[in-house]
Formats: structure tokens, C-alpha cells, sequence
């Protein structure tokens, strides 16, 4: 059987449209943005604002309040760490959930370093943060919640504007890693309210070391202090040269993905919902992680008991998927997103996630599920 690549959660192909947009920025306009004063530069620079635009249309933003930045790991600590940095004395307090990325933890760890309180929100067994738990958690010393908008694991979607409003009402900020949702389902940040977003282009058919962070109103009305210092760029809230194709590649992705997301989403649903049903049909102890919640589309993360994960995916070389174990680079611990909603360590070890994409086919389906179904028996007998 020909390999099929179920990881999307972890990386996308890059869109050849959008490589044929980049080209062009590596061998003929190689100008640096920075200089208007020749035509290499200014047409570098054309092309970085026309990538704000288009990256700020998929979001329903003002292009002003797009900056680039390396991906949304960066994007993260900017928002986390560089808002911190101007946190008024009598707000020293931040909230967050069990299930975020680390490239969210640990930039909100590390604020604990520098006096801060650090309130981590449990979520329930589907992955949802409990808004009564969320209300009890804010006071007036809170300054940022950072919750993400959905799980690259299993795939839950929080409710971003409701978590926007209560915290709002506090006076806190209020940041979302859309990471996962970004490209693949509407994200409207009118719509959540929220002050900060950080997405990636890797994770929407563009390229990887590319990302960008929203923030409401731009530069002036949220005070942002610079990780990186130096010559300026991002309108000085990210300095290095800008990184000129990467950019043009996150705007054609972005560009693509608002026209692709309303049919592409919904097609990817109808295959995702297919599978988990064939997987049900025939695994009777299967356990489908977060399916009360609402999810991403594309998403489906199974608990296949009595099996090691790794060793399910040894048995079927042919599907490229991931296990509840391997969301950081060789982290041998279960995930702490599956433990977080009540799964044993080894119930986290038999888990696997399959995330789907652009390039996955209805025909496909069947193989999958069958391919699952008799790894499973290989495995058990
Ligand atoms: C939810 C989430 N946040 C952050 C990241 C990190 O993104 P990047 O690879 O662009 O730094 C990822 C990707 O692994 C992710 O899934």
C-alpha cells in the first residue's frame, strides 16, 4: 500500500502555490525590505505588506496588527514574556490551562521566575476548560490568560469568546495559541475579542520557521517588550531581517486557506467522522478521546486499549501518524494532555492521534481503518 501521511496536526506539506510565490524572493527580488532606496528592497517590501494583508484577511485583522515572527513557539513567548514585561505591579498574576503546548507552559513557568503567580486551569474529561473554574480563578491581580484555541492532540475547541469575556471583565489580557485552529477551522478575532493570537505557517500548507502573532490594535495599545533587540524590524517588536520568502509563503498559505477552509473543512469532517465510525464498528473497546467536545474537524485522537502505541505504528509503516508519547521532539512521557483528562499513563501510551489533510482521499478511509483494525489483531493474538 502506498504510504499515507495522517500527521497534519504535526506539520503540512508546503502548497506548491505557495512555493511557486516564494521562489521568487530567494534568487530574483533578494533585496532587504529595510531599504527603500532601491528597487530590490522596495519590491521585498511590497511583498512582505501584501503577506500582512493577506494574513490579516484570514484572522479578520487590521494588517497592522500582524507581526512576523519565527513561528508560534516565538510567537508565544513574545506575547507571554513581552507583555509581562510591563505588567503593572498589583497584576502579577497569570492563568493558563492543563492542556496548552509547552511553547505556552513554559514561557508561563518561567514568568514565576520573575514573581509571578501562575494559576493552571484543569479541563474536564473531553478537554474543555471549565468556565466556573475560570471565573473563580480571576481577580483584579490577574494580568494574562493564555488559553489555547484548540488541542493539536485532541483536537478540542475552547471557548475562546466566553473565556475573552469573563476575563475581560477582570481587566486581564487575554492570549490564544490558534496554532491548530488557524487555516483549519474560522477564526474571526473580533468575533473571540481576544488581545493576542499566535499562528504558524507550517501548520496551513506554508513553511516552517514562519509565524506571526495578532495584537489587538498593533503596537501602541498593547505594550509589547521585544525578545529580540536590534535593527528595528516589525516596527521594532522584532528585530532581524525579515525573513522575505517565508513571509510571501505564509501569505500565499493564508490567502488559500480563506478560500479552501468552508468546503475543506467540512469534507475533512464527513472523512474524520467516516473513520471513528468504521473504527467503532469494529474495535469495541475503542475509546475516542474528546468526541463530546467540539473539535477540529480534521482530528481524531483513539485509545486502543491493551497495546503499546509505538508499537501499533510498527505494524503499520505505511500510515504516518503519531502517538499520544511523541508531541515533543523524542519525549519519552505520555502526554500530558491525555493524562490531563483522566487517561493512566498507559492508556496515554495506547493512544494515537490521526490528523487529517488536504492530500487524504475518501478512498483512503477504508484502508486506514481496515489497516488499524488488523495491526490491532496482530498485536493482541
Ligand atoms: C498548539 C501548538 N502551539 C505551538 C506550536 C509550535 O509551533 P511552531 O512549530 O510554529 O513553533 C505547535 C506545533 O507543534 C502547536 O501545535
Amino acid at each position: 500500500m502506498n504510504p499515507i501521511y495522517l500527521d497534519y496536526n504535526a506539520t503540512t506539506p508546503c502548497d506548491p502555490r505557495v512555493v511557486q510565490a516564494m521562489l521568487p524572493y530567494f534568487t530574483e527580488i533578494y533585496g532587504n525590505p529595510a531599504n527603500g532606496l532601491h528597487v530590490l528592497g522596495r519590491k521585498a517590501a511590497r511583498a512582505v505588506e501584501t503577506a500582512r494583508e493577506q494574513a490579516a484577511a484570514l484572522l479578520q485583522a487590521r494588517p497592522g496588527e500582524i507581526f512576523f515572527t519565527s513561528g508560534a513557539t516565538e510567537s508565544n513567548h513574545l506575547a507571554i514574556l513581552g507583555t509581562a514585561e510591563y505588567a503593572p505591579p498589583a497584576r502579577r498574576k497569570v492563568v493558563t490551562c492543563a492542556i496548552e503546548h509547552k511553547a505556552v507552559l513554559s514561557p508561563i513557568y518561567r514568568l514565576r521566575e520573575h514573581g509571578f503567580e501562575v494559576v493552571v486551569l484543569p479541563v474536564d474529561e473531553n478537554g474543555l476548560v471549565r468556565l466556573a473554574d475560570l471565573e473563580s480563578a480571576l481577580d483584579g491581580e490577574i494580568f494574562l490568560v493564555s488559553i489555547q484555541a484548540a488541542n493539536n492532540e485532541i483536537g478540542v475547541l475552547q471557548p475562546i469568546a466566553e473565556i475573552v469575556a469573563l476575563a475581560h471583565r477582570h481587566g486581564a489580557l487575554v492570549h490564544t495559541d490558534a496554532t491548530q485552529a488557524v487555516g483549519k477551522i474560522p477564526v474571526d478575532v473580533n468575533v473571540w475579542g481576544v488581545d493576542l493570537l499566535s499562528f504558524s505557517a507550517h501548520k496551513l500548507y506554508g513553511p516552517k520557521g514562519i509565524g506571526g502573532l495578532y495584537v489587538r490594535g498593533g503596537k501602541r495599545q498593547i505594550p509589547i517588550r521585544p525578545l529580540l533587540e536590534g535593527g528595528g524590524q516589525e516596527s521594532g517588536l522584532r528585530s532581524g531581517t525579515s525573513n522575505v520568502a517565508g513571509i510571501v509563503g505564509l501569505g500565499a498559505a493564508c490567502q488559500i486557506a480563506h478560500e479552501a477552509l468552508p468546503v475543506e473543512s467540512a469534507r475533512l469532517q464527513i472523512l474524520r467522522d467516516e473513520l471513528e465510525e468504521s473504527l467503532l464498528a469494529s474495535i469495541p473497546d475503542l475509546k475516542i478521546n474528546a468526541r463530546a467536545a467540539p473539535r477540529l474537524p480534521n482530528t481524531t485522537n483513539l485509545t486502543l486499549t491493551g497495546v503499546e502505541a509505538d508499537a501499533l505504528l510498527l505494524q503499520m509503516p505505511h500510515l504516518m501518524m503519531s502517538t499520544g508519547a511523541a508531541c515533543n521532539t523524542g519525549a519519552p512521557e505520555p502526554s500530558h494532555v491525555l493524562q490531563s483528562i483522566g487517561l493512566s499513563r498507559e492508556q496515554a501510551g495506547s493512544s494515537v492521534r490521526i490528523s487529517l489533510g488536504r492530500m487524504t482521499q475518501a478512498e483512503q478511509i477504508p484502508l486506514i481503518a481496515q489497516s488499524i483494525v488488523a495491526a490491532l489483531g496482530s498485536l493482541k493474538s
